[in-house]
């Protein structure tokens, strides 16, 4: 017989019993019956807490034998109830206590498992954690690379509005009125104001530099990231891009400096112990002498290798500030000069990490970003390593 059928006839048995002893109180003690008894160790071998659940049902559930058969307590008469109620409640704990015990046995027993079948193992590899699934993009990380090389030479971060004045985007900095660069098809304008003016996207970082002059007396050393406009598209070129600029003004600088910063920038940059640099003569309004800046590269099919080889390739503009331009943010030329350079930061990144096509920088694309992007958590730092 299974153990379920010999509940089934012990819960019979037990309401006979409860009927027996309505009849003839002293004909037996309930709570110590063989009934009682065989329920109680049924309770023990119960491996379910359902199961358990189930015999509670059954015994004090709304229908429960126990529940149905001592219902009557309300309608006995008084001098009876103190006695019988006695009676009852033994029997009731005589059951109940078994299924709590059996319970609470079940339960610890659940937990015991839970804790070893789910225990923690430190020895498996990390997952990513959310932050880190995100990634940098190559224009912020090489904006940072280069923040930290110049920080380290003792250069201060200086910003300024992408909406410029055309007089500091261009006539302090001593373009003269009819320079192409002033073209409508070069650069985007707002539409002029009462007065004539006109409100511009500005071309170059250079207007960061009279910002600088003009808020601030020498000595100067700053560098000055941001994004830059021009009326431009193709593979290299893209209507907003970004640069870096870079100002030193003091009474004793000179082209030499100029160089020795950039050569370290270059090395610390690329990541190289030498490289060979060439300043060849150009010309920008607002430095003079002005130089164009190439460095020793090897073009191995797709690959450019920085710091070997003998060909070239040109990465930055620079010169001395033109004296033009110190009067037109109130320093006197005779007292002070200094050097800039300017430089393209998404065109370094491109050099640096091997990306070819500008335009993909600024298309949101996640799976580009997947690739070519940088762990939140490995920011360049000098002493741990640029990149990661
Ligand atoms: N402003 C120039 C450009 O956008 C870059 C540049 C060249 C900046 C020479 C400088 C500099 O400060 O000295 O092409």
């Amino acid at each position: 017989m299974s153990d379920e059928k010999r509940f089934d006839e012990l819960l019979i048995k037990l309401s006979q019993e409860i009927q027996q002893v309505k009849d003839n109180p002293i004909s037996l003690n309930l709570a110590t019956s063989a009934t009682t008894s065989a329920i109680q160790t049924y309770i023990v071998t119960l491996t379910e807490p359902t199961t358990v659940k189930n015999v509670e049902v059954r015994l004090f559930g709304k229908t429960g034998v126990i529940t149905s058969g001592f219902s009557d307590l309300g309608k006995l008469p008084v001098d009876k109830k103190r006695e019988v109620g006695e009676q009852r409640k033994q029997t009731v704990e005589a059951l109940q206590v078994p299924i709590r015990a059996r319970t609470s046995e079940l339960q610890a027993q659940a937990l015991e498992k839970n804790l070893t079948t789910q225990a923690v193992d430190v020895t498996l590899p990390v997952r990513e954690a959310p932050a880190e699934t995100g990634r940098v993009h190559p224009i912020t990380q090489v904006t940072d690379e280069l923040t930290a090389i110049f920080a380290d030479m003792g250069f201060a971060v200086a910003e300024g509005p992408d909406i410029e004045t055309d007089d500091y985007n261009f006539t302090k900095l001593n373009f003269p009125e009819g320079h192409p660069a002033r073209e409508m098809h070069d650069t985007f304008y707002f539409p002029p104001k009462p007065d004539g003016s006109r409100l511009l996207l500005r071309t170059h970082t250079s207007p960061v530099q009279v910002r600088t002059m003009l808020r601030q007396k020498p000595p100067i050393r700053v560098i000055c990231p941001g994004r830059t406009y021009r009326s431009d598209s193709d593979q290299t070129h893209t209507p907003m891009f970004h640069q870096v600029e870079g100002l030193v003004i003091d009474k004793g600088s000179h082209l030499g400096h100029l160089k020795w910063i950039l050569e370290e920038f270059c090395k610390a940059f690329f990541e190289v112990d030498n490289v060979k640099m060439r300043f060849r003569p150009s010309f920008f309004p607002f430095t003079e002498p002005s130089l164009e800046v190439d460095i020793q590269c090897r073009r191995d099919k797709d690959e450019i290798r920085f710091g070997e080889g003998d060909d070239w390739m040109e990465i930055l503009g620079c010169g001395m500030v033109h004296p033009n331009v110190l009067r037109n943010c109130g320093l006197d030329p005779d007292e002070y000069q200094g050097f800039a350079w300017g430089l393209g930061i998404d065109r370094i990144a491109m050099l640096k990490y091997g990306m070819h096509d500008l335009r993909a920088f600024f298309e949101a694309d996640v799976r580009w970003l997947a690739h070519y992007g940088f762990r939140p958590l490995d920011f360049p730092t000098l002493a741990g390593g640029l990149s990661p």
